[in-house]
């Protein structure tokens, strides 16, 4: 019996021969590629600008220092994610707070934002995480932000292609962040990428990524105007990264294939499965269930081959790394505890829904007995 991991990415021949024709022509840092796929990238979240950067933490951090979100602000972020979106709060200098989520999107829950927001002076900004694939509620939160003027930065990197009403993630916020570590919808390794509309941000944002230095333009190549990180894309991550991004409509669709299939036939089994808002196009960076009897789940399949993963066993307040953050998110802490997930990845075909689902269905029985 073959095992279905819960991730298995490709990488397509055209990437191979795009990469052996770069190493072929010695340009090996940043240079066309990046510049391209910057654009394309761009134009698929239907912003004016990208800003390739070296994974999704480090676009973050810059995005951050682009809006001028530093020393003294703090961000309502969402407590339920990996740690990087928080982390790189505080990598920017600002303090992240943690405002709980909506128990059906794991998504910050904007009632709760709007609490958080009104209890304190020092809040810049929002940074909404688009878990597993699927949008924040972006209208709810756009409100928030214009009633208190705060900025959002969009944490991207779970979603690259989903949607509201037709709109694409990346191009809600005042900027947004994308990560393609090669679990994502689409790789280039690692790699990251900032989108925004506005010029402003995207010229603070390439500064910072290369040390300062003011963009094309703006002054001569060795003046450094800020201290910056080196925080570049390699062109032959680029190059992986517009082969994968003229993939990626076909993998988000079999992900939602692979999705509607569970759907299907996990609808009378007694976990919950994902649940999609009206208009919102999950892209299944994860397919998401909620199960009482988590541990024995995960070692049921497991038996019968099958990967899950737990994000996230623990809620980011609660890692050690933040000891003395103690918010009330009780929904974000009986997720950590409740939340699995199953492979709906391109790799996993027909016949594996069909174990994955009959497995599913199998340790329900067993448990009910
Ligand atoms: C929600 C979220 N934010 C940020 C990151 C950080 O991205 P990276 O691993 O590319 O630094 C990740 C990815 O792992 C993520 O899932």
């Amino acid at each position: 019996m073959n095992s279905i991991p819960i991730a298995d990415p490709t990488v397509s021949d055209r990437a191979r021969e795009r990469v052996d024709e770069l190493i072929g022509s010695g340009a090996l840092a940043a240079g066309g590629e990046v510049d391209a796929f910057e654009g394309e990238f761009a134009d698929y979240c239907g912003t004016e600008f990208g800003v390739a950067t070296s994974n999704g933490t480090t676009a973050l951090h810059a995005a951050l220092v682009a809006l001028g979100v530093g020393e003294g602000d703090a961000v309502v972020t969402s407590p339920f994610s990996f740690v990087a979106s928080a982390n790189a709060i505080r990598l920017a200098g600002a303090t992240p707070v943690f405002a709980d989520v909506d128990p059906e999107t794991f998504a910050l829950a904007p009632e709760q934002v709007r609490t958080v927001v009104r209890s304190r002076e020092d809040v810049a900004a929002i940074m909404p995480v688009h878990l597993y694939g699927l949008a924040a509620n972006m209208p709810a939160l756009a409100e928030i932000a214009a009633d208190h003027d705060l900025a959002i930065l969009e944490d991207a990197c779970q979603a690259h292609g989903a949607a509201i009403d037709g709109q694409r993630v990346g191009s809600f916020g005042d900027a947004a962040c994308f990560s393609f570590y090669p679990t994502k919808n689409m790789t280039t390794g690692e790699g990251g990428m900032i989108t925004t509309d506005r010029e402003d941000v995207m010229r603070r944002a390439r500064r910072y990524t290369n040390h300062g230095r003011r963009v094309d333009g703006e002054s001569y190549a060795y003046e450094h105007a800020d201290v910056g990180h080196n925080f570049r894309m390699t062109d032959i991550a680029a190059a992986i990264g517009r082969a994968q991004l003229e993939r990626l409509p076909a993998f988000n669709e079999a992900r939602r294939e692979n999705a509607a299939a569970l759907d299907e036939r996990l609808s009378d089994a007694p976990v919950e499965t994902p649940v999609v808002p009206e208009g919102y196009r999950h892209v299944y960076h994860q397919y998401t269930i909620k199960t009482d009897d988590r541990d024995r789940l995960v070692s049921h399949l497991d038996d019968r081959g099958i990967g899950t993963g737990v994000y996230y066993p623990t809620t980011i307040p609660d890692q050690p790394a933040y000891d003395g953050f103690d918010p009330e998110i009780p929904v974000a802490r009986d997720l950590a505890e409740r939340a699995v997930s199953l492979p709906v990845h391109p790799g996993v075909d027909a016949d594996d829904v069909d174990r994955i689902a009959d497995a599913v269905a199998g340790f329900t029985e067993v448990s009910v007995r």
